[in-house]
């Protein structure tokens, strides 16, 4: 495809003008191991889904008092359909409470949420109850809050891509010019930073497609605590790991 020269380029200055940052301005959470905490306790799966939206709530004190801006959370991967239906009921029927109960509280907290992903998966009520919580809270700044929901990153990218040919066959836009920034601009995400650190709990080292385009130059983690588990000190150890990351954006640290 035409990217053309210069693309890297415009990726790579905007990081070498600046000092490599000691607090990430975006964490992105793969939270990971409900099942392994519920199965380690003899509980059903969904005690441990449960334990993990209480993970959530302090996962999102954890970031308003450590003043991150951007906190993203992995709720409901696209290849989390394939669960068995009763555990995908358990999900849906966990977000859907999440947003009924606790939104008010994040719009008291000044958080702006927003989610990402093909919410209209989830049916009509869970879709206009996400775009009613998007609207209550779009003008808070403290806190973006971004839940990805049925989201999956090669999609994303596919979609991204299909509505950039689209908009080249409307001749709204010349493929020749397109650039890293234009594309970033059809994917969910448009207009949020990339992610600076992703963390994924349970010890499980993989990036289950999420966020493949913005987490291009991300730091990762992979803490062993499981989700349910995961406290505002386990969100503090990772800020401080970060805070040690040498971050290069492919460039040398020696000159
Ligand atoms: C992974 O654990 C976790 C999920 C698939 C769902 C994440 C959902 C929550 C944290 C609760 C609901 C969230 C909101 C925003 C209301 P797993 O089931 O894959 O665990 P395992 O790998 O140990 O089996």
């Amino acid at each position: 495809m035409g990217l053309g020269k210069g693309v890297t380029a415009e990726v790579i200055e905007p990081a070498l003008d600046q000092p490599p940052r000691q607090v990430p301005r975006h964490v992105a959470i793969i939270m990971d191991g409900n099942g392994r905490w519920a199965a380690a306790r003899h509980l059903p799966r969904v005690a441990g889904h449960r334990a993990g939206a209480q993970a959530v709530r302090r996962t999102i004190e954890a970031a308003i008092n450590k003043q991150i801006s951007w906190l993203t959370l992995y709720a409901f991967s696209s290849e989390n359909w394939q669960r068995p239906e009763d555990e995908i009921s358990d999900l849906t029927g966990l977000l859907r409470h999440y947003l009924r109960h606790e939104v008010a509280e994040l719009h008291r907290e000044r958080v702006r949420l927003r989610a990402i992903g093909d919410r209209a998966r989830f049916g009509p009520d869970i879709t206009r109850e996400l775009a009613d919580a998007e609207a209550l809270t779009a003008g808070n700044t403290r806190l973006n809050l971004t839940v990805a929901l049925s989201y999956g990153g090669r999609s994303e990218i596919v979609a991204a891509a299909r509505a950039v040919a689209e908009a080249a066959r409307a001749q709204k836009l010349d493929p020749a010019t397109l650039t890293e920034a234009t594309f970033s601009s059809f994917l969910f995400t448009a207009g949020m930073p990339d992610p600076d650190l992703v963390i994924r709990t349970s010890g499980e080292r993989r990036v289950s497609n999420f966020l493949l385009w913005q987490a291009a130059y991300a730091e990762y983690l992979f803490p062993e605590v499981l989700w349910p588990d995961f406290s505002a000190t386990h969100f503090d150890s990772a800020l401080a790991d970060y805070g040690t990351r040498d971050r290069r954006y492919g460039t040398r640290s020696e000159p």
